[in-house]
């Protein structure tokens, strides 16, 4: 059973994909990593990320020394593997537009990694949302609104739930606090893969 929730302008589709959904992906997800291996991004206030990550699509998102953007191309000069289509499909189930999204960020939680408050701009129109994939192990995330600080409030999120990040809830500020280590099998070793869909040019 899928729940729909909104909060704070996030909608969440608690529960959207099965489990056999998320091992395709997992599958996937794999394939894509072994040509776009993943990194612990170092960002340009000099702190290494606690996330590690990686890209699919026509652009990557990239976080280094000389800032936040996205790039046609890997740090090793090739271009970025395709999105798979098993994630496309999600993103064309629940994004309520007819584009597709041109980056998916792949996120890796271990155990300990978070993701600070931040909004997501680097893209080249706000008009088109992102779209959240949670695998793997649960994550506290938080959101808050469109300034720095305030009140926040935040969901566990599961293994197969989706979050849509439209309209007013675009550029709200959102994190992940913690991950839940080793809460679920999907992952053998234990961890959170968040993927995130974006329109970003
Ligand atoms: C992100 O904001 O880029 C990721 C959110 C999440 O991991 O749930
Ligand atoms: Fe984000």
């Amino acid at each position: 059973m899928v729940q729909r929730l909104t909060e704070r302008d996030f909608e969440f589709h608690l529960g959207y994909l099965g489990r056999a959904a998320q091992t395709a992906i997992l599958a996937d997800i794999r394939d894509v990593v072994k040509q776009a291996p993943m990194i612990q991004p170092m960002t340009p206030q000099r702190q290494k990320m606690s996330v590690r990550m990686t890209s699919a699509g026509r652009f990557g998102w990239i976080a280094d020394p000389d800032g936040y953007r996205y790039d046609q191309r890997q740090p090793s000069g090739k271009t970025w593997p395709d999105i798979p289509r098993s994630i496309l499909k999600i993103w064309r189930a629940v994004s309520g537009v007819t584009r597709d999204p041109d980056c998916c960020l792949i996120n890796f939680y271990g155990e300990g990694a978070r993701l600070g408050m931040h909004q997501d701009k680097d893209e080249g129109s706000f008009d088109w949302p992102v779209v959240s994939i949670s695998l793997g192990d649960e994550a506290l995330f938080r959101m808050g609104d469109v300034t720095r600080g305030g009140k926040t409030s935040s969901v566990w999120l599961k293994s197969g739930d989706v979050v849509v990040m439209g309209g007013a809830a675009r550029l709200k500020y959102h994190g992940v606090d913690r991950i839940k280590f080793g809460s679920s099998p999907l992952l053998k070793k234990g961890g959170r893969i968040n993927l995130t869909l974006r329109v970003a040019g």
